[in-house]
């Protein structure tokens, strides 16, 4: 992962591939489905549920983020309290590009995602006090995190080359993220307003759901939040974002290089690149046991029922209706997207490496306790 990659010359055909043709190539970096195809207007992006994630319409409200002047002697009332991230007034900073309230965009978003009670508070501990954070929580800007995502100032966002050369030609160090790789600042109408970083424009509505009737900032607790998806540019799951630098984590042509169905990597549902990798699925050679996941209870189950995405499912309900056949194993099963306080963002508290706890809720590994 950290590892500085000398594959320069299949390096160059891959850029070809991925930026211009990469859905025609058997196996390739990312292999997304073609955006011009699959470009989706907002109204369709939205069509999946009735919830418009916040940073949309109305509630992109351009002074969150932009100032006109870097200088504001009174706040919008007319007042000096608190407003919108800044804590009080007179207010003024050295202007940003982009008229940014922050010299950096991570620090824009952290002006109000860091300890700001009544926005989601994403690094360290809690301002709002949520039971458990759906996306879970990073550390700080340049902070090296080993339980997480590294955040980074400085970071070139550009679909293209910049996103590949985190990992590529770069020193380890430069193997960071921002915000606005995985979120767009300008709202989608997508569930968190994910997006494709190497193709922003092209992202496909993802089955990330809220339960219904939950407003505030309920809507980011883990038990209120549910996976899904229909297995085409209708709906995703929403794990098809990770891909975008992680390509070589999912698809059959990675986790089962010969096709035999004995994995060489984790298995990772990849509704783009094959690999289903339901529960069920291990039944016959006995790798997995579909019928303790479906009862939920023993070996692995110290924990609750982890994270989980359901085949055709396009609602909360649906989402969170167990069952080995249609409930899949994918990123989110094991890792927070932001990091978690265990080793490598892992859902589950781990005091060393993984032992049965987690795992054992699917493979049920004999004996058990
Ligand atoms: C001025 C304060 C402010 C700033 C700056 C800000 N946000 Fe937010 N953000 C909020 C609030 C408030 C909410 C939602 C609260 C709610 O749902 O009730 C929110 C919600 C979100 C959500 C969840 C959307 C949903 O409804 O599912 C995402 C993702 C997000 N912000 C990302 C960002 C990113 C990325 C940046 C920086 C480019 C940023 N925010 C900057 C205040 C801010
Ligand atoms: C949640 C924060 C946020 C809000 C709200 C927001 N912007 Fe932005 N805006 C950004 C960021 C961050 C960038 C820089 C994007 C980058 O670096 O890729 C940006 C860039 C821009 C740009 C430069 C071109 C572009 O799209 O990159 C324009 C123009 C712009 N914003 C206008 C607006 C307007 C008008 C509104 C209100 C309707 C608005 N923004 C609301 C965060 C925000
Ligand atoms: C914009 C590129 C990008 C995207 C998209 C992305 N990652 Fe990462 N990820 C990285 C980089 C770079 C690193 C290595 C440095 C670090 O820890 O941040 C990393 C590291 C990680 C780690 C190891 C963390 C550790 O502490 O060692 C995990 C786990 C992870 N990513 C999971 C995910 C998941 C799950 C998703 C999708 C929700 C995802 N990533 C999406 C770039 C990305
Ligand atoms: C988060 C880090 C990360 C990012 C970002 C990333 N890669 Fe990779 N890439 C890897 C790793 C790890 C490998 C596997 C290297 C190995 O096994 O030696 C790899 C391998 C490759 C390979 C070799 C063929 C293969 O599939 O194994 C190509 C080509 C490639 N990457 C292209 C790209 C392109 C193009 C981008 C930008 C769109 C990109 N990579 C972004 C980490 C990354
Ligand atoms: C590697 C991709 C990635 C990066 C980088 C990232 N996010 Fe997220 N974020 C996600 C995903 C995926 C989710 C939804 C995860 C879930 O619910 O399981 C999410 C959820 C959220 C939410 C909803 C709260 C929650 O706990 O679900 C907010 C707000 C948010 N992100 C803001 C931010 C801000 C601000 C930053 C930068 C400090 C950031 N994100 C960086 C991928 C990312
Ligand atoms: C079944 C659980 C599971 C699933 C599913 C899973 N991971 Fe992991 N991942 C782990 C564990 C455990 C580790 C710690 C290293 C290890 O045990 O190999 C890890 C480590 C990582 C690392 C750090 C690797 C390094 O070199 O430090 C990254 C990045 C990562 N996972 C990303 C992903 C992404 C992206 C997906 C989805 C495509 C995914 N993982 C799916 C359990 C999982
Ligand atoms: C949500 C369910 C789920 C969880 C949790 C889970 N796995 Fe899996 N795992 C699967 C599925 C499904 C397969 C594919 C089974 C098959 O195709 O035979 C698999 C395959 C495997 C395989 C390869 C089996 C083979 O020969 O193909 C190993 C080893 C494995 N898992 C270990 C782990 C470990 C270790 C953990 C905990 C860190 C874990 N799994 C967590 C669902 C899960």
């Amino acid at each position: 992962m950290h590892r500085r990659i000398d594959i320069r010359a299949t390096l160059v055909v891959g850029f070809f591939f991925s930026l211009f043709c990469h859905q025609s190539a058997p196996a390739g970096p990312i292999h997304h489905d073609n955006g011009a195809v699959q470009r989706k207007a907002y109204a369709d992006r939205m069509a999946k549920d009735g919830r418009v994630p916040y940073h949309n319409g109305a509630t992109l409200v351009c002074s969150d983020c932009h100032t006109m002047h870097a200088s504001l002697q009174h706040n919008f009332a007319g007042g000096t309290g608190p407003e919108g991230g800044t804590s009080s007034f007179p207010w003024e900073i050295a202007p940003a590009p982009n008229l940014l309230k922050a010299a950096d965009p991570l620090d824009l978003c952290l002006n109000c995602h860091d300890n700001w009670a009544g926005a989601p508070d994403v690094i360290g501990s809690d301002a709002n006090g949520l039971a458990e954070r759906s996306a879970g929580f990073c550390e700080g800007p340049d902070v090296v995190n080993p339980r997480g995502h590294d955040l980074a100032r400085g970071l070139d966002t550009s679909p293209g080359f910049g996103l590949c050369m985190r990992c590529h030609w770069a020193p380890p160090e430069a193997a960071k993220v921002t915000c606005i790789d995985c979120h767009t600042p300008h709202g989608n109408g997508i569930e968190r307003n994910l997006q494709w970083a190497s193709d922003p424009e092209a992202t496909p509505p993802l089955g990330l759901f809220v339960a219904d009737g939950v407003a505030g900032l309920a809507a980011y607790e883990r038990e209120n939040v549910a996976y899904g998806t229909l297995n085409t540019t209708q709906l995703r799951e929403v794990t098809s974002i990770c891909i975008d630098c992680h390509h070589v984590l999912s698809g059959s042509w990675y986790t089962d290089p010969d096709g035999d169905g004995i994995h060489s990597r984790h298995p990772s549902y990849d509704s783009e690149r094959q690999g289903p990798n339901h529960i069920a699925q291990g039944e016959a050679r006995g790798s997995t046991a579909p019928a303790h996941w479906n009862a939920g209870t023993g070996s692995g189950f110290d924990v609750p029922r982890l994270p989980f995405v359901t085949d055709g499912a396009s609602s909360f309900a649906a989402a969170r209706t167990v069952s080995a056949a249609a409930n899949g194993v994918f990123c989110l099963t094991c890792h927070k997207a932001h990091g978690s306080s265990s080793a490598f963002g892992i859902v589950w508290p781990l005091a060393g490496p993984p032992a049965r706890t987690g795992c054992d809720q699917c493979h049920a590994i004999e004996p058990m306790p």
